[in-house]
């Protein structure tokens, strides 16, 4: 039989705007998604405002407000900094431009019945800073926030208050995701909501990798903006490794000279600077690593002496190792180097690298050999590495803006000594016994191991990334407390501008929620599955072309 399209159960008369919010989304739904589940995998109904990374503290009632861009304001109620404007012009952005807002959509809704029952609306957010803002977001830096949506005398206001800027970002990214689209656009509607929040962890990071490929520039910002939008805080910058070396120093500008893939591919300091003032505007810290003595190859052209030459026989057989540990004027040049660096780079902490050593080439040297002899280190070739460290470590140690170092795991592991503000980065398998030594070491710790991204496979991979937790060893409290956080990596051989942002999003987002979600709230991936689906179609709508999680589907752009 015909049904008419008034009958249509999907036409149905709703009472009120925020059923029709929803409703908006149930039709396409519908319309589009018939058939429960196809090829194992169950389509997902994303959720509607909620927030990705879950708060600490969500309340909400049935009361709700409707609010559109003509009758909505921010308004600094307190401490203000370009920080707080940028991000105010961002955000009016993001949010009165949501995709709802096209003619077509408008079209689509013509047809719906228009009886108002009128629900109070919400004339602005105040934006209440209660100290003033600080320059550079920092490791600790404060991020604890809440949010007000109630209202008075049938008006609705909503409040954002902080006592830092960083704090103030992380809560206008929450106050953007409650809004739910209103089928009569651009209008939203949200439910009577009170919010505390704050990080778990107060270092949540992404590596990306330019060396392997060069990244644009701009597709560093998409990557910041995106970090944002997650509540994460670190862009790990492994700018340099063996295959190209784009950053260029203005005291050895040999090394991007001769050791860049070209000079088109190179980040220069005006565009290095422009890195670090965006992560600045967005919370988001860069932390430079310049990897050494290992993964060092495009170091070589640029700075001759500093690779260690490789011996066949009794001859060098033109091919280079890692760095030069006997070699003394390495030392000076390093002490130069970093110190450029740490000029660049506001960040307190600098990356150092110190992975995946490899000894054969240090072995087949008869200079390293003897040199071995002298230090009465014969045949110990982890003391070698020690002896580099050490120095290096002492070199960073006395740069004046610098003082903390990130080293990869091995530089723990083959016995080298550190010294006790060292933060050990864990990557390689077998994490939980790692974190478990390197903490009764009494050293901080990041987790990266069960977050590698550059390792793809069929499925709903970041159910993996969400089933880790850092907390997931045998370990007491003290050793948990010297937890930092943690960082997915999106290791660059198979990486470049083409799939950077589809390949890393929305997959970081599961690393991003167990690094700033309580534990408890962020345990179950069945529940977070609608969660993570609604915030990716928030992701697309505001532009980037972040992948599928699984069959699902985000109303407007053919999504
Ligand atoms: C928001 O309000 C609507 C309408 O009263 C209600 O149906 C819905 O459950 C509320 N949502 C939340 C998350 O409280
Ligand atoms: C927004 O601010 C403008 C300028 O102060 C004011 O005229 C207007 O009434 C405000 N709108 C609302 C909804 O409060
Ligand atoms: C926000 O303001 C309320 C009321 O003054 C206060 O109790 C709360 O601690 C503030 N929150 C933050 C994160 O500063
Ligand atoms: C190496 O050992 C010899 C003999 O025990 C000693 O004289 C020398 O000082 C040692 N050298 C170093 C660098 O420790
Ligand atoms: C913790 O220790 C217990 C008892 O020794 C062991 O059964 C368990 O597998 C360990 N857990 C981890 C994550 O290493």
């Amino acid at each position: 039989m015909n049904k008419s399209t008034n009958s249509d159960s999907r036409f149905v008369h709703k009472e009120s705007r925020y059923e029709r919010g929803i409703m908006w989304r149930e039709v396409l739904i519908l319309s589009l998604a018939s058939g429960a589940a196809h090829g194992g995998f169950p389509y997902i109904t994303p959720t509607q405002g909620q927030v990705w990374p879950i708060p600490r503290e969500v309340k909400t009632t049935e009361k709700y407000f409707i609010m559109g861009p003509e009758n909505f304001n921010f308004t600094i109620k307190a401490h203000t900094c370009d920080v707080l404007e940028l991000a105010l012009a961002r955000y009016s952005a993001i949010i009165f431009s949501y995709p709802g807002g096209d003619k077509q959509k408008k079209a689509d809704h013509e047809n719906w019945r228009n009886n108002d029952i009128s629900a109070d609306p919400l004339t602005g957010l105040d934006i209440v800073l209660t100290k003033e803002c600080e320059k550079y977001p920092y490791l600790g830096m404060n991020e604890e926030y809440d949010i007000r949506v109630s209202s008075s005398n049938n008006v609705g206001t909503a409040t954002l208050n902080s006592t830092s800027i960083w704090g103030i970002l992380r809560g206008l990214e929450t106050f953007s995701q409650i809004l739910i689209p209103d089928p009569k656009p651009p209008t939203y509607v949200v439910n009577e909501t009170i919010i505390k929040d704050g990080p778990r962890f107060p270092h949540r990071g992404l590596l990306i990798d330019t060396s392997r490929h060069y990244l644009p520039l701009l597709q560093i910002l998409y990557t910041i903006d995106i970090l944002a939008m997650n509540k994460m805080n670190v862009l790990h910058w492994h700018i340099v490794d063996s295959q190209s070396f784009p950053y260029v120093s203005e005291a050895f500008p040999e090394l991007s000279g001769k050791g860049a893939y070209n000079q088109e591919r190179l980040y220069a300091p005006e565009e290095i600077g422009q890195v670090i003032d965006y992560g600045r505007l967005n919370g988001v810290r860069v932390v430079p690593e310049f990897d050494t003595p290992g993964h060092t190859q495009s170091w070589g052209p640029g700075q001759p002496g500093f690779l260690t030459p490789c011996y066949s026989g009794d001859k060098p057989d033109g091919t280079f190792g890692p760095v030069d540990p006997t070699n003394e004027d390495n030392y000076d040049f390093l002490k130069e180097f970093f110190k450029e660096v740490a000029e660049r780079f506001p960040d307190h902490y600098v990356h150092l690298g110190g992975d995946e050593v490899s000894f054969d080439c240090w072995k087949s040297n008869p200079q390293i050999t003897d040199f071995m002899k002298k230090e009465n280190i014969t045949g110990d070739y982890g003391k070698l590495e020690e002896v580099y460290i050490t120095k290096l470590l002492e070199i960073v140690s006395n740069l004046p803006t610098k003082n903390g170092y990130i080293i990869w795991q091995e530089v723990f592991d083959n016995g080298v000594k550190i010294a006790p503000d060292t933060v050990v980065q864990v990557w390689k398998g077998g994490w939980q016994d790692e974190m478990a030594k390197v903490t009764e070491g009494g050293f901080k710790t990041l987790l990266s191991s069960c977050w590698y991204l550059d390792y793809i496979s069929y499925g709903a991979d970041w159910r993996n990334y969400y089933s880790c937790d850092p907390f997931d060893f045998n370990g007491t409290s003290t050793q948990k407390e010297l937890i930092q956080g943690g960082e997915a990596c999106i290791w660059g051989e198979f990486v470049d501008k083409t799939n950077l942002i589809p390949r890393t999003w929305p997959r970081a987002s599961a690393v991003a929620e167990k690094l700033w979600s309580p534990e408890e709230l962020s345990k179950d991936a069945n529940s977070a599955a609608p969660r993570i689906e609604e915030f990716r179609c928030k992701l697309v709508y505001r532009g980037y072309n972040v992948e599928s999680l699984g069959p699902s589907f985000c109303m407007g752009d053919n999504i």
